[in-house]
């Protein structure tokens, strides 16, 4: 097809902790074409924000590196936009100047300000979030935030969206909303898409290749299966799909069988415990997430877990 667009080569990083030394990653290869929807998923703890940190250019790997269209990758750009699971939008600005904000800095030289003002609506409207311009990030639901958080990112029009569990702390429902809008503005705009997930049937439905990694310490990548399901994709429809079922199950089988989490003790009350530092303690209820029965809901933002009004 197409030349590489992003390649990974030889990527390794050790992290210094407390005067000794911790190898995160070994090796890390691997080659995107621009256009492409590649997944990343493995265990908590195995390196998967790592690897997308320094393609972001926010960590600077030991060994190897990251070459963007024939670019080495130094430092973060424009570039490469990153969404978190956690919305970063700026408290004090409403939904409006939070993408504005961004669409100010990619585009105060090459676009006029009227220019600006569409572009910003343009990007909120894809994500049917032009309802609340004026809203605070307060004042608006977890899901909504993170479609603000979306849309901010596709205004930069970056040559990349690095996504990093971007749905994670949402409820099933908002989630699935989410992945079918992220779906559509990717079959739209044709944006090179790397993101990370725990959920089987997420990395299934949205990616053109799912790329599993070994555990630490020095992971890898495991195996990368390729998803050539055709599109646009129904989620009703390919539930019951027996090429769905089995791509879900190889993943499964990757995770579960060939690179099988260590066992976490369990207490009186049936709630795991993890013997190792907590990195892994929630690969094993994943398998329900995965499953797409209950989504993990991150404590402290009650927004997030609540219904969203449409
Ligand atoms: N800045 C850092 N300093 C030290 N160790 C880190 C740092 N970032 C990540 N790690 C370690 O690297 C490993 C991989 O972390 P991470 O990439 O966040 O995993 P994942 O995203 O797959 O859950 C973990 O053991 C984590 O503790
Ligand atoms: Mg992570």
């Amino acid at each position: 097809m197409s030349m590489t667009y992003l390649d990974i080569t030889g990527v390794g990083i050790e992290f210094d902790t407390n005067g000794s030394k911790f190898r995160a990653l070994q090796n890390v290869n691997l080659k995107m074409d621009k256009g492409e929807f590649i997944s990343l998923i493995g265990h908590s703890g195995c390196g998967k924000s790592t690897v997308l940190n320094i393609v972001a250019g926010l960590y600077q790997a030991t060994e190897g590196g990251v070459v963007l269209e024939g670019r080495e990758v130094t430092e973060p750009g424009p570039d490469r936009a990153v969404v978190f699971q956690n919305h970063s939008l700026m408290p004090w600005l409403s939904v409006y100047e939070n993408v504005a904000l961004a669409v100010n800095q990619v585009f105060r030289r090459s676009k006029t300000r009227a220019e600006r003002r569409d572009w910003v609506e343009h990007n909120l409207r894809l994500v049917n979030m032009e309802h609340a311009l004026d809203k605070l990030p307060g004042e608006i639901s977890g899901g909504m935030k993170q479609r603000v958080g979306i849309a901010r990112c596709l205004a930069m029009q970056p040559r990349v969206l690095l996504m990093d569990e971007p749905f994670g702390a949402l409820d099933a429902l908002t989630r699935a909303q989410l992945q079918d809008s992220l779906m559509k503005i990717q079959a739209e705009l044709g944006n090179t898409v790397m993101m990370i997930t725990h959920d089987v049937d997420e990395a299934v439905l949205l990616s053109d290749r799912i790329v599993m990694m070994s555990n630490g310490p020095a992971a890898t990548i495991g195996e990368i299966l390729p998803v050539t399901l055709e599109r646009p994709r129904d989620r009703l429809a390919l539930a019951e799909d027996p090429r769905f079922v089995h791509l879900r199950q190889q993943v499964l089988e990757f995770l579960y069988a060939k690179q099988a989490p260590a066992q976490p003790a369990r207490d009186s009350t049936g709630v795991c415990e993890s013997l190792a530092g907590g990195e892994k303690l929630d690969s094993a209820p994943r398998l329900v997430s995965a499953t797409g029965n209950e989504a993990p809901v991150k404590a402290g933002e009650p927004g997030d877990s609540g219904s969203e009004a449409a």
